[in-house]
């Protein structure tokens, strides 16, 4: 499926990084986040009394608090389970953002990563958003300073900026758009159309994905998801030896060699519509494990399978699940609410600036889709 030159990946991302490098970094946060995990993994334990009690203080903190509970699609399924039942809502990144944004609560509580809160404060500044832990972050995020980054795009003055939403505010501040992977081809052939260059942070395999499928001019930057760089064509192929009828499903963050094997490829979202309606009965999915919740959910009579983490080169950190989004748990989000603690603050300037490119993915949207909210 991916064809097409890849153009420089960010050389002089590498000959500017500094002595300990934001990929060394990523590494040894790569090694915390295992570890949050497995000690997440073995208190995710909850019952369904459990979870009751649970639902009904939250919901009279949720009442109280004039809040509503905004979840992602990889967080567990109790999490995404709670919001459904307290009219909240449960989505890709994206449509968490718009929904946060017209939803008339005055507190969002965002269930996700940081970059997920962010987002929701800049696009909501007169709203409070709290979240269940400020420690949950993302590798792209991380390995994405906005200095370093800054000075990538100083040295690039001809292109354009384009970030991926997974991103610190300050990124997203320094960037002329801000896509999220269901729209990030889109934007790009967009901007290929009207002869444009662009600069394209900070995730390499989605910034491959776009450009092999639009062969815009891309200068790449050198950052990767820890849960999705672990999927494995080896391992997948090895599968479909298995279910030779299944399909794949990939999220782009994948490696180009899982893509290429996949069926469809999309976001979050995406995969959800695609498994509903391709003809197929089993599917093969490389992505999050928490989005299994849903797509058993919403596409009940078809049957999904994990893409393996394993094989050579494989070193399972993450083990198909994201350690920050497992830092959600319930008992957190109780406590924020009680305490209304963890509250999202994103200085006034780089919210300002952020704003822009948010809004001009917001508005892009909208042309797509006229009938959206957006
Ligand atoms: P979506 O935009 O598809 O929700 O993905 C967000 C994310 O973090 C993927 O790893
Ligand atoms: Fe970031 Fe990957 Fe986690 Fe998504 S799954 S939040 S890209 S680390």
């Amino acid at each position: 499926m991916l064809h097409g030159p890849l153009r420089p990946m960010s050389s002089l991302f590498v000959e500017q990084s500094p002595p300990m490098s934001a990929t060394e970094q990523l590494l040894n946060r790569q090694e915390i986040a295992t570890d949050l995990f497995l000690d997440v993994r073995e208190d995710a334990g909850v019952s369904e009394a459990e979870y009751q009690s649970y639902r009904k203080r939250i919901e009279a903190l949720l009442r109280r608090e004039n809040a509503v509970v905004v979840a992602h699609y990889y967080t567990d399924p109790w999490i995404q389970r709670l919001a459904e039942q307290t009219g909240g809502y449960v989505s890709d990144s994206l449509e968490m953002a718009r929904f946060g944004r017209d939803h008339s609560a005055t507190t969002l509580v965002v269930a996700g990563v940081r970059f997920m809160g962010e987002t929701a404060k800049i696009l909501t500044p007169d709203k409070r958003v709290l979240m269940p832990t400020l420690e949950a972050t993302c590798s792209l995020d991380i390995g994405c300073p906005s200095d370093e980054f800054s000075r990538f795009c100083d040295a690039h003055p001809d292109r354009t900026v384009v970030v991926y939403a997974n991103t610190s505010a300050a990124v997203k501040a320094r960037a002329d758009w801000v896509v999220t992977s269901s729209i990030a081809v889109d934007v790009v052939d967009h901007l290929a159309d009207r002869g444009e260059k662009v600069l394209w942070a900070p995730d390499r395999h989605l910034g491959s994905y776009v450009q092999a499928q639009t062969q815009a001019d891309m200068l790449l930057w050198d950052g990767a998801c820890i849960v999705h760089e672990e999927f494995r064509a080896s391992g997948i192929r090895d599968l479909k030896r298995v279910y030779p009828d299944a399909a794949v499903l990939a999220h782009p963050e994948s490696p180009a060699a899982v893509l290429e094997l996949a069926d469809r490829v999309g976001s979050t979202s995406q995969i959800i519509a695609a498994a509903a309606s391709m003809p197929q009965s089993t599917f093969i999915v490389a992505t999050d494990r928490g989005l299994m919740y849903k797509l058993e959910q919403q596409v009940p009579h078809k049957r999904f399978l994990e893409a393996p983490t394993a094989g050579r080169g494989a070193h399972c950190y993450s083990c198909a699940h994201c350690p920050w989004m497992a830092m959600n748990q319930l008992d957190n989000l109780l406590h924020c609410l009680e305490a209304a603690s963890n509250e999202i603050r994103v200085p006034r300037e780089v919210a300002k600036a952020a704003m822009r490119p948010l809004d001009r993915m917001l508005g892009f949207r909208r042309a797509q889709q006229p009938s959206a909210v957006a």
